[in-house]
């Protein structure tokens, strides 16, 4: 009776040239590991979630990169969306859909474009989470932090025994300031962007804090799972507040409960995170390709195995050719990728 939906809608534009948005990081082999980040993140949940019961929520336009790379899906279990409004209709659409064949389905949430590394103790943190919303909260995975970054959700709880801890704050991407002050009163853990909860309890969350979008989802009963759930969900994209979960329900909800997790966690959001959780050669160095490097330390450079790349001198750069794109930029200045990708709008 649990379901998996993963979102895998967004553009992750931080990763260009590799990440584009016709076709985005999670359809990617980011890692180097064979498989891509979607299929990964399918794969992490084997045994706790059967595949009948996997969903995937994502842009119309990705349906079947989706297909292809994870052939067992049955149309059903693809959501399409006509637009972009961010994770909160995206949980909408899923939970009104299940929610018609099976009101009491538990649904974990899961973003497509995350790594975890301890598999293991991941499968035992989303089992407790799974028993935790039993007790009618949302239920999030808590990270501890590292450093006071801005593009996470903050999470303050109520230090206690139980494994899962009720949450007193959540604050989604702080300003710098705040961020560090969190840090440093080592109260607050980082929120993993894994949500899971039973359908009944995430509905009365979404009346209570964004209830139009949860009557315009209800509107839909009659038309899931028939030939015109597209039209119907086409007219509700059309009119739907953009919004996320963090910013729209779980910085107001006062159900929430944390599972802290060790689970070797990072969302692959840049090229340095991607840098940072990488095995280095003994100059610091990460390649990926057809790569000869002379002088050179700390550097990640992927690029196509059919092009010969020879570096000579270069410190704590990324190096990034995909397709018709090559980047070279300081690793300290990645944040302007976001530039870069604005003013090569024909190559975005
Ligand atoms: N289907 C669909 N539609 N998926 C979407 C959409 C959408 O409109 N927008 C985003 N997604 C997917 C992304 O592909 C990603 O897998 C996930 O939803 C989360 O969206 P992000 O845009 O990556 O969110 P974020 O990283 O800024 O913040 C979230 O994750 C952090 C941890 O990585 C928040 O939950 C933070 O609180 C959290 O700390
Ligand atoms: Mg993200």
């Amino acid at each position: 009776n649990t379901y998996l939906i993963i979102m895998a809608g967004g553009i992750g534009t931080r990763f260009w040239p590799i990440s584009r948005s016709a076709n985005p990081k999670q359809f990617h082999d980011v890692l180097g590991v064979g498989k891509t980040m979607l299929q990964q993140t399918a794969e992490r949940f084997e045994g706790i979630i059967h595949p009948e019961n996997i969903y995937v929520v994502t842009s119309d336009e990705f349906a079947g990169i989706v297909k292809e790379q994870l052939p067992f899906l049955s149309e059903e279990q693809i959501l399409q969306e006509p637009q972009r409004k961010n994770t909160a209709p995206c949980i909408a659409y899923a939970a009104y859909k299940i929610g018609k064949k099976n009101p009491n389905a538990t649904l974990i949430v899961a973003p497509a474009d995350h790594v975890i590394i301890k598999e293991i103790a991941f499968q035992n943190n989303v089992r407790a989470a799974i028993e935790t919303a039993k007790e009618d909260v949302l239920v999030t995975l808590g990270i501890l932090p590292t450093r006071p970054d801005t593009g996470y959700g903050y999470i303050q709880f109520h230090p206690s025994e139980s494994i899962s801890k009720t949450v007193k704050t959540f604050t989604e991407k702080p300003h710098l300031e705040l961020a560090e002050a969190f840090l440093d009163s080592g109260d607050y853990v980082w929120n993993a962007g894994l949500f899971v909860f039973r359908i009944p309890v995430f509905k009365k969350e979404l009346e209570k804090h964004l209830s139009r979008l949860a009557e315009q989802f209800e509107e839909g009963e009659a038309f899931y799972y028939t030939n015109e759930e597209q039209d119907f969900i086409r007219k509700v994209y059309a009119v739907c507040k953009s919004v996320s979960i963090d910013n729209g329900i779980m910085e107001k909800a006062q159900i929430v409960k944390v599972i802290l997790a060790d689970i070797g966690w990072s969302d692959l959001g840049t090229w340095k995170s991607l840098y940072e959780i990488h095995e280095k050669d003994s100059n610091g160095n990460v390649i990926d390709g057809n790569v000869m490097v002379y002088d050179t330390q700390n550097c990640i450079i992927k690029t196509p195995n059919d092009k010969l790349v020879v570096i000579q001198g270069l410190q704590n750069f990324i190096v990034a050719e995909h397709e018709n794109a090559l980047m070279i930029c300081p690793q300290d200045q990645e944040q302007d990728v976001k530039k870069f990708v604005e003013a090569a709008t024909y190559l975005n």
